[in-house]
């Protein structure tokens, strides 16, 4: 991850344009980490994986926002940049909402995405999540490479949250036999269904067979779980192996496309924020691509778009691509026929 860009919480104050960042996100924001940057105290910062600032995730109780509107007058701020997931989107809207309450927060606050999840409303792509894919798609590839010689599936469990983005297209990348997604669960039958395709399959010469698992595809059905059922109805068949990628899905040096668009959105970002801070009335909002182009959504508009429940947005453009991955899994399906498109 792009450190630059998995920074929590920037704040921008258009007097002399100068810049504070608050360290360890929301809870610095409470705590008053605060310091001042400029071009050269993060020089360099872009190609680098971690976080220089900190994250973290809060909820955020009443005093907090006391707290946190006495460090915004302190620091005289006419902008707040906030840069993470959904809980930093979380927590602008609830300070958005209180404006009338507490004036510190009448300025424009927007919300750039920041998270491997890609499970935020308002951008198709979240920074974060092409490095991620970059880098399970590098593991997948290497753990198929190990199975040359063995006639073996390997369950291999990623990140995502309640979003299914990293192990759909990571699947679709590395040609994976089965993808898992909590947008669609687990059921028993499925899991027959895949057991008896998977005997089928290697009775029939094939070799590796991939089955990836989004993190939370099923609560019970978990990846022990299922590379245990498999290795059970498999044997003498197959082998079964489980690998769950973890933490190195977070690390790793930002990808060239996010490096860009975090770029590109920061821009933008200061852009809105010394616009709106000359209104009266300044709105605040989340940025993003859609449609190929970046656009603002008013944060007023961003719970419809979310399912709170699900925690993920109600619509996810990369949920069309199933089908694809599907007749990918199949050896000879008929592309055509399987989209209704004969
Ligand atoms: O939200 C980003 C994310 O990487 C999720 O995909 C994952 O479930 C979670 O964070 C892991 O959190 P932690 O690093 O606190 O274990």
């Amino acid at each position: 991850m792009n450190t630059a860009v998995r920074a929590a919480v920037r704040l921008g104050e258009d007097r002399g344009h100068s810049m504070i960042v608050f360290t360890n996100g929301f809870k610095g924001l409470i705590n008053n980490e605060a310091e001042e940057v400029n071009w050269m105290s993060v020089n360099g910062w872009a190609p680098v994986g971690g976080s220089f600032l900190g994250t973290s995730r809060v909820n955020l109780k009443g005093s907090d926002f006391y707290t946190i509107a006495r460090n915004l007058e302190e620091h005289r701020l006419d902008g707040l940049l906030i840069i993470g997931g959904w809980s930093g989107y979380k927590a602008a809207m609830e300070m958005h909402d209180r404006r009338h309450n507490f004036p510190a927060f009448n300025i424009p606050m927007i919300c750039l995405p920041a998270t491997i999840d890609n499970d935020l409303p308002g951008a198709e792509l979240s920074v974060g999540a092409d490095t991620a894919l970059n880098s399970i798609v590098e593991a997948v590839d290497k753990i198929k490479q190990s199975a040359v010689a063995s006639r073996r599936v390997f369950v291999v469990e990623v990140m995502g949250s309640n979003c299914g983005y990293l192990a759909l297209m990571g699947a679709l990348a590395t040609g994976a036999e089965r993808v898992y997604l909590p947008e669609e669960g687990v059921s028993l039958k499925d899991l027959r269904s895949d057991v008896k395709k998977l005997l089928d399959g290697f009775k029939r010469g094939k070799r590796l067979g991939v089955m990836l698992r989004s993190e939370r595809a099923n609560e019970t059905y978990t990846t022990a779980f299922m590379s245990a059922l498999f290795e059970e109805e498999g044997k003498d068949v197959f082998d079964v192996r489980q690998a769950i990628l973890g933490h190195i899905q977070q690390g790793g040096n930002p990808s060239p496309f996010d490096r860009i668009q975090a770029t590109r959105l920061a821009k933008k970002c200061i852009g809105f924020i010394e616009e709106q801070a000359e209104s009266e009335e300044p709105y605040s909002a989340c940025i993003g691509l859609l449609s190929g182009r970046y656009r603002f959504t008013n944060l007023e508009d961003v719970p419809r778009m979310f399912d709170e429940q699900a925690l993920r947005p109600k619509k996810q453009w990369w949920l069309e691509l199933r089908p694809i991955a599907h007749i990918l899994s199949q050896p000879g399906a008929n592309f055509n026929k399987q989209n209704g498109d004969e």
